[in-house]
């Protein structure tokens, strides 16, 4: 059977209240029109159109390469809509899927089972329905008196008794791709939105003695529709629900999943443990075996095994197997963590790569550089990588001491196995084996305490506690 797709995108979601368009909002870290397009993409369509109005540069761009794109210049319906798809789509043979942009819970399963019950009945349209426990808002689907549905009634056109019924109009049907067209040109926008409805061409087809069939799913809540930021919360919390689950269906363990928030595309392997207020987002790829410790948040990271992140914020980073970090670091883009290193507390690293084994335990900022293996950097380094205009890199060798409170210039060439004493500000590079020691020289001066207001206090508050005691 040849198939097709159109995903009605053109829509501007006037009660979003956004000057982001609608199919844009994102639900767990996608647009809701991605995940449409990611479901009806796995059934493999010979051709897929997605129909852009509103914000179609910004559409167009997120979808690149995924689908063809007709525009819809003004945006009179959906039924106007679907039409735009006439000059791609109008003469082929086949089964078009039609599904909104703004319903972003639906499975492709869904769409599989909608479309075999399509098969089986031999309809020219099928309507995906669902029983809402609510329905306000949706189009009602009403049936006659033998079941068979005559026609769907948009919110605003139902009358009290039609505005009772509870199965509703998923937005998602299948078509008869030939018949779909026909019908389109006989649709009025005679209705109290003054719209072409795309759900008009079901009384089209009944006029027309053609079949239509009403595949009614079992869960509403997958089929939810997204018009306002409540839906969209809503919409969010089940789809977050659904990530969780999945995750904690292949071994990872959430100790709170209800305070665990995970992107759609967010990967983790089994045995890991994420702990509460953990938010994990992009991209982000976690190993086996890590333990995510609670408040943590990683963005578009990449996290080998046996991982340990404590209360750390990692964005565009990645740490090698059996490294640590935290608790209140910072990895920026760029930031590579090798193989058992350890990242202490209060600790910035960017745009740095760390080698094997090398410890950067306390309050220091590492940008710009490359560090070798098993290096101690001790407590408040900085690695001063900008002179206002550009950036520079340092690089430090094998196996070298960075004492604390030491600041290193860039550019900066630190040998192996140099050293570098504590609260030095170095400038010249160091050879291996040597030690760079860059501060002045103490001078203690003999009696200078009692010159200074604090031993005035001191006396002061030595003779009150001796009365006190007395
Ligand atoms: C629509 C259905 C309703 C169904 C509901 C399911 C119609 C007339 N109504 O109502 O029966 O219960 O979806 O969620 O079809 N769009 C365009 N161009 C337009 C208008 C809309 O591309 O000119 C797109 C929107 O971007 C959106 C989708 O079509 O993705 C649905 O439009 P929307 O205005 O949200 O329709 P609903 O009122 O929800
Ligand atoms: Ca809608």
């Amino acid at each position: 059977m040849t198939a097709y797709a159109i995903i009605l995108a053109a829509g501007q979601g006037t009660r979003m209240k956004s000057k982001l368009y609608k199919v844009l909002h994102q639900v767990c870290g996608k647009s809701m029109v991605e995940h449409v397009l990611s479901q009806v993409k796995q059934l493999d369509p010979d051709q897929i159109v997605t129909i852009i109005g509103h914000g179609a540069d910004k559409v167009k761009a997120t979808l690149a390469g995924q689908t063809e794109f007709a525009l819809q210049k003004e945006q009179l319906g959906t039924g106007h809509a679907v039409l735009q798809a006439e000059k791609i789509l109008g003469q082929k043979q086949g089964v078009t899927l039609v599904v909104c942009g703004d319903t972003p819970l639906l499975k492709a399963a869904t769409f599989k089972q909608l479309m075999a019950y399509h098969q089986k009945q031999q309809a020219a349209a099928t309507i995906l329905t669902a029983s809402a426990p609510d329905p306000t808002g949706y189009g009602r689907i009403i049936r006659d008196r033998t079941g068979a549905v005559a026609k769907i009634v948009e919110q605003k056109d139902a009358t009290v008794q039609e505005a009772a019924v509870q199965e509703v109009n998923t937005g998602v049907y299948c078509f008869d791709n030939q018949a779909l067209f026909q019908a389109l040109h006989q649709i009025t926008n005679q209705n109290a939105q003054h719209e072409y409805y795309l759900t008009d061409v079901i009384e089209i087809f009944k006029q027309a003695k053609q079949t239509v069939a009403a595949y009614q799913m079992a869960d509403f809540s997958e089929s939810m529709g997204v018009n306002d930021r409540v839906a969209l919360a809503q919409a969010t919390a089940l789809m977050r629900q659904r990530i969780n689950r999945h995750l904690m269906e292949n071994g990872v363990t959430l100790i709170d999943p209800s305070t665990t928030y995970i992107d759609a595309d967010v990967q983790v392997g089994a045995d890991t443990v994420i702990e509460p207020g953990v938010v994990l987002r992009g991209q982000t790829i976690i190993g086996r075996d890590c333990l995510i410790g609670a408040h943590s948040q990683i963005s578009d990271s990449l996290l080998a095994d046996r991982v340990t992140v404590t209360a750390s914020y990692l964005e565009g980073a990645q740490m090698e197997s059996g490294s640590d970090i935290g608790p209140y670091s910072h990895l920026r883009p760029q930031a590579k963590i090798g193989p058992a290193v350890h990242i202490g507390n209060f600790v910035e690293i960017k745009k740095a790569q760390i080698g094997k084994g090398t410890k950067v335990g306390h309050l220091t900022y590492v940008g710009d550089a490359t560090l070798g293996q098993h290096i101690n950097v001790g407590c408040g380094c900085v690695f001063v990588n900008y002179d206002g205009i550009n950036k520079h890199h340092t690089n430090v060798g094998d196996y070298s001491f960075i004492g604390s409170a030491s600041n290193l210039i860039a550019p900066l060439e630190i040998a192996d196995h140099a050293y570098v004493a504590a609260g030095s500000t170095v400038t010249d590079d160091v050879a291996a084996h040597d030690m760079a020691i860059a501060r002045g020289r103490q001078v203690n001066k003999k009696g200078y305490y009692d010159r200074y207001p604090v031993a005035q206090a001191a006396k002061q508050a030595a003779a009150n506690e001796k009365s006190k005691n007395k």
